[in-house]
């Protein structure tokens, strides 16, 4: 786990200034896939894995980057800092600084050290996290203050416009406003949530197939761009329908055949989960853990077959996990196409459910998964560690 005492000393022997220290967390999302940007519904928790970002003041106009992660350094003219991407890690910090230079905001000159701990690539949110760390760091040190789910959508639009995935406001979203111990079931339309309680009985047991996913790759821009063909073919009967959020079954039965068979199945998948999410938030929060296990289970058929978004890997897993003592619920979570899978288990049989999952997909993959026990974690935040305010 990361340590803020430590990123501390990095940066004091780094750039010889006390940094004020900022931590966002990696999430995962229990159910709702390929909702968010559809305007509809999604139930995330955040995680125990976080980046964390320190900064400090400087005096001679430059904005430094270093990332602990990568040990690499980067130096830029606060004046003049890249109005596009470059395909280095460096684009998430930056891009969160072009969105707030758009928003009106003079970028000051500042040492940002970032490190982090949430598994890259995983289907974790990882990206986010370094979004969100960032502009919580950059508002304070700038003294502006951005409700919540502002800054989530800032952050959000940072990845859309520069870093250049076409990603929905989930991943900021929760990384942002998550709370201990508790899902969100958030409404992508307005950002309104409710907050589901995980009992203290529920692990969440995430499994990393080890197989990398990557939302700026093709897959991802390619589903959306079917979801929104779909919501397009039905919107030329029911113009009030802008979004699948606003969709049924019975529009596909009218207007299918109107549309690529692709889209068809996108669009059935986006709707469905939809219904199923609301349906699992109410299921968690009157304790019909059953119920939710059920929604899970038809959530990964329907992300399987219908979104076709998972990958043999991740197929396994899930199927793996079914008759192993404690288990609640298994599906794949995130953008798809490899990643992660989360469990929810029985606290009491996590860890046994933990090894035996692992050797069971090593034994059917040859691939030795990473096996995470986690618990629902709190938002971004200031760290206590932090010493003094920048401003
Ligand atoms: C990625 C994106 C999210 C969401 C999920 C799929 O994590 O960043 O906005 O679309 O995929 O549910």
């Amino acid at each position: 786990m990361y340590d803020p005492a430590q990123l501390r000393s990095i940066h004091l022997s780094r750039f010889g200034d006390e940094p004020a220290i900022f931590a966002a967390p990696g999430r995962v999302n229990i159910i709702g896939e390929h909702t968010d940007y559809a305007e509809g519904f999604v139930m995330p928790a955040a995680i125990d894995f976080a980046t964390l970002a320190a900064i400090s003041p400087r005096a001679d106009g430059k904005v430094v980057l270093y990332s602990e992660n990568y040990a690499e350094q980067r130096e830029f003219e606060a004046s003049s800092l890249p109005a596009e991407r470059s395909g280095h890690w460096t684009d998430y910090p930056l891009g969160v600084l072009a969105v707030l230079a758009g928003e009106g905001h003079t970028i000051p000159s500042f040492s940002l050290s970032l490190w982090g701990d949430v598994p890259l690539g995983s289907g974790l949110s990882s990206s986010a996290a370094i979004e969100v760390a960032t502009a919580l760091a950059v508002t304070a040190l700038i003294d502006v203050g951005y409700p919540r789910p502002v800054l989530a959508r800032l952050c959000q639009r940072s990845e859309n416009e520069f870093v250049g995935s076409s990603c929905g406001i989930m991943d900021q979203f929760i990384s942002a406003n998550a709370a201990e111990n508790n899902a969100l079931l958030l409404d992508c339309r307005d950002l309104t949530f409710r907050l589901a309680p995980i009992p203290a009985s529920v692990a969440l047991v995430i499994a990393n197939t080890m197989v990398q996913h990557a939302i700026t790759g093709g897959e991802y821009t390619s589903r959306r761009a079917q979801v929104e063909e779909a919501a397009a073919v039905i919107a030329r009967h029911r113009p009030e329908v802008r979004f699948l959020r606003d969709a049924t079954l019975d529009d596909l039965e009218r207007y299918g055949s109107e549309m690529s068979p692709l889209a068809l199945k996108r669009a059935r998948h986006v709707i469905t989960e939809n219904t199923r999410t609301v349906a699992a938030a109410e299921a968690l929060i009157h304790h019909d853990l059953k119920e939710l296990g059920r929604l899970m289970a038809e959530a990964h058929v329907s992300y399987s077959q219908d979104f076709e978004a998972s990958c043999e890997e991740a197929d396994a897993m899930v199927e793996l996990a079914q008759d192993l003592p404690g288990l609640i619920g298994a599906r794949l979570t995130g953008g798809g196409f490899g990643g992660c899978t989360v469990n929810l288990v029985e606290q009491q049989h996590a860890r046994e459910f933990a090894a035996a999952l692992g050797q069971r997909y090593a034994a059917r993959t040859g691939i030795i998964p990473q096996i995470h026990i986690c618990h629902a974690s709190g938002g971004a935040n200031r760290v206590q560690e932090s010493i003094q305010a920048v401003t």
